[in-house]
């Protein structure tokens, strides 16, 4: 009998595959690549060093994402090898007859351009805020506006020391993008600069010092969502001393490579935030092929211009507007600058960045 030896998974499908799952039903995930019934093993591994992999249904409608290209490290389930199969990430072509018929919406008067299912682009400077003492807030992201998860808001505090704001029980991830200053947590002080995640836990409030002339600008996701700050009258002193490291400065050498893109994860569970994941990416000049994400998802553009695209509609996005995404909306981001784009995104649920269906 001839024993047929392979070394490595035969890649089925360079993409996931969405499943809903049934409460207590078991389901043998194919590792070989090899079956016909995708992505369940058919027995075709026999006479192979491949096993299927068990999973079973944990609630009805459970949705997962079981890996195609079999080079997970989380089987069976995806955690996004399949972008690193090829050098570039899967792309577009913008002009593409069917591309030239989608629609360029402009932003209203709010600074909103709405895209397809709840998807939009926000010009930050065109939203109304409320003023507070030395800070102004402006709601980006809220149910309102269709999100189930997290909330943003664009917070940008001048001269001396703000309002102390706190946002109940929710957990808050903060992304400076202009200014210098001192954050205090619930008493502990922490300096903040540009392009900084911080991660302020559940139940402490914080305010802004700004001693310098320029503002500083803030963008506060907050999950699960809130309608807006309280303002407090004076700082709590509930600084939770379990979970010290509140600032976190983008670093290269944490970087995850996606093909020839790169993110590189801030806040997370790592240090506390269970709720939400704040990542920091680049992309360079390219439209992504039309994809979808099982989580929400906001971004913030820090660096270059490009497009937001949905299925029939596509918008204008330049550094400093923000996106919200719902989840399972198709969509690409295409960035036009020559260096291409540098966002910063928060997602939940789910806190790898790079999975995508
Ligand atoms: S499909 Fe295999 S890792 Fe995503």
């Amino acid at each position: 009998m001839t024993v047929e030896i392979m070394e490595k998974a035969h890649i089925a499908k360079n993409k996931p595959f969405y499943t809903e799952l049934k409460k207590g039903k078991r389901y043998l995930w194919c590792s070989c690549g090899l079956s016909k019934t995708q992505p369940f093993c058919d027995q075709s591994h026999v006479g192979t060093s491949f096993k299927p992999v068990l999973t079973v249904g944990q609630y009805d409608g459970e949705e997962v994402l079981f890996c195609g290209c079999k080079q997970t490290k989380n089987a069976p389930f995806c955690d996004g090898a399949h972008n690193n199969i090829d050098d570039e990430y899967s792309s577009d072509y913008p002009n593409s007859s069917e591309n030239k018929n989608v629609l360029e919406v402009l932003a209203d008067e709010n600074g909103l351009a709405m895209l397809d299912g709840g998807c939009y682009v926000s010009i930050v400077a065109s939203v109304a805020r409320e003023e507070h003492e030395n800070i102004s807030v402006g709601t980006l992201i809220s149910e309102k506006q269709g999100a189930q998860y997290q909330s943003q808001f664009y917070l940008e505090s001048s001269q001396g020391q703000s309002s102390v704001l706190s946002f109940s029980d929710s957990h808050v991830v903060i992304l400076v993008t202009e200014g210098k200053g001192v954050i205090n947590i619930s008493g502990k002080n922490f300096f903040i600069a540009p392009e900084m995640g911080i991660y302020v836990r559940p139940n402490e409030a914080f305010c802004i010092k700004n001693t310098e002339t320029e503002n500083i600008k803030l963008f506060a996701s907050v999950c699960p969502s809130a309608e807006a700050p309280k303002i407090l009258d004076s700082m709590p002193s509930n600084f939770a001393e379990d979970y010290p490291d509140r600032t976190i400065k983008a670093n290269s050498d944490s970087r995850n490579r996606m093909a020839d893109r790169y993110w590189e994860v801030l806040v997370d569970k790592q240090v506390g935030c269970t709720m939400a994941t704040q990542f920091i990416g680049e992309i360079p000049e390219s439209k992504a092929l039309p994809h979808r994400h099982l989580y929400e998802e906001s971004l913030v553009i820090l660096k270059g211009s490009g497009y937001m695209w949905t299925e029939g509609r596509k918008a204008k996005v330049t550094a400093g507007d923000i996106i919200f995404l719902p989840r399972k909306q198709v969509h690409s981001l295409q960035a036009t600058d020559p260096e291409g784009l540098y966002l910063v995104g928060v997602i939940y649920p789910g806190d790898n960045p790079s999975i995508n269906y």
